[in-house]
């Protein structure tokens, strides 16, 4: 069935010219389309016809989704999320602002593990309710694509009940659930001191698990002084490639301990964080095949430095922005005010955050050859926001101008 996107103010089309990224400068090219409307045809992006041209095809067309003085997206892609989880760590947040550091409380047995304790104790009911409502807000602020971790299990139990629970969102979500296993996220409490048996749990019980019944493509892994070493990283991405799961990371988000280098050794899709990666690493990454996921924040959450977004975009790296939304470092949820930190407090262009929600951070799930920009072929994901123009998304920080979501050509999502 043929179904036509009508009179929209622009189309902000991401077009990559078939190279589905975008990498220095092409990221402040957004290469709109003004007086088009987009022609849709099972699921997929068919066409784009001059507006006379889409109302003498109204009458053959199945459908009309009228947008006028709305500007359409590709739909958002959120890459990097933690949205499986329980319980609030508002504590937490008054212990920093009494002075205590994120680090110093993860050191004392709170931090990661004050939610593993909360995730241990919920039912698989209570974990997919928590979860599902943050998918609809995701929805609701255009995302189509969005990615989530498990991490907050760290045994098999439950690090595998928290996979199974965001599979079986991602097998009744309207929009495209990605599944990350994120078992080495930090040591839990019963084998702080006894890293070698934790290790051994993830690489031979819960990966082969993992990968036999498929229930995450991606292996995630935290490189910190309050986690994992990089030897111990490295550990773990052997395993995990072995079993065909491909591979992202946090790190460089407080220590410079060797995440970045055993990333790229392992072809890892993404490296995500990097708010203290300096200028040596910055060169390690020249020309590399992968996209730098940062995530604004959470230094605005932990009020400390920024990921050094203008270099790396100054120096033709892919980069990608996410909410990072977790109950400690981000309590964040709304993509666009993270669009909105990146213009201020890391000199990115609108249009360069534009592409970073969209093409980028499809790369960074590796579904940048379907989704991420409306191009000819692509799945008809769109984002209509209510405004005439895209640089009021960012502008308008906080208030979610979205006013519809399509996915895969249908409308599953629209304000009243
Ligand atoms: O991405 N860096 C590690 N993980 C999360 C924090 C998770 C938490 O504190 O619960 C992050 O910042
Ligand atoms: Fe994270």
């Amino acid at each position: 069935m043929l179904k036509i996107l009508s009179h929209p103010s622009q189309i902000v089309t991401v077009d990559t010219n078939g190279l589905n990224y975008k990498g220095g400068s092409m990221l402040r090219e957004l290469s709109i389309l003004f007086d088009h409307s987009i022609v849709i045809e099972d699921q997929l992006i068919k066409d784009f016809i001059v507006n006379s041209e889409a109302d003498k095809l109204k009458s053959k067309a199945g459908e009309t989704i009228d947008v006028k003085d709305k500007v359409v997206l590709p739909g958002l892609v959120e890459c990097h999320t933690h949205s499986a989880f329980t319980g609030s760590r508002a504590n937490e947040f008054r212990e920093r602002l009494n002075g205590k550091s994120y680090e110093d409380i993860a050191h004392g047995g709170g931090g990661i593990n004050t939610t593993v304790q909360s995730v241990r104790n919920s039912s698989r009911e209570e974990i997919y309710k928590n979860t599902f409502k943050t998918v609809n807000y995701f929805m609701s602020q255009g995302v189509t694509t969005l990615e989530i971790k498990s991490g907050y299990g760290l045994d098999f139990e439950n690090e595998i009940k928290l996979l199974e629970v965001i599979n079986n969102l991602k097998k009744s979500s309207s929009i495209t659930i990605v599944p990350t296993f994120l078992g080495a996220h930090t040591y839990p409490i019963k084998y702080k001191d006894k890293h070698e048996k934790y290790l051994d749990e993830i690489i031979n019980k819960m990966l082969p698990h993992i990968s036999k019944n498929k229930l995450a493509g991606f292996c995630d892994g935290f490189c910190e002084s309050t986690a994992f070493s990089a030897k111990e990283v490295d550990m773990i991405f052997s395993g995990a490639k072995k079993l065909g799961l491909d591979l992202r990371i946090h790190t460089e988000q407080f220590n410079n301990i060797g995440g970045l280098e055993v990333a790229l050794k392992h072809n890892a899709v993404s490296i995500d964080h990097l708010e203290v990666l300096n200028e040596n690493q910055i060169e390690l990454l020249k020309g590399k095949d992968v996209v730098c996921v940062l995530l604004p924040g959470v230094s605005f959450f932990l009020n400390y430095q920024y990921a050094p977004a203008r270099k790396l975009i100054d120096n033709n790296l892919i980069t990608a922005l996410s909410t990072d939304y977790n109950p400690g470092t981000s309590p964040i949820s709304n993509l666009h005010f993270i669009m909105s930190l990146a213009a201020l407090k890391m000199n990115m262009t609108i249009e360069e955050t534009i592409s970073a929600v969209t093409i980028n951070a499809a790369k960074a799930l590796k579904l940048n050859q379907t989704i991420g920009s409306i191009e000819i072929g692509k799945y008809a994901d769109f984002a209509v926001f209510d405004t005439t123009d895209y640089s009021d998304i960012a502008y308008n920080i906080n208030r979610n101008l979205n006013y519809m979501t399509i996915k895969n050509g249908q409308v599953i999502y629209r304000t009243n």
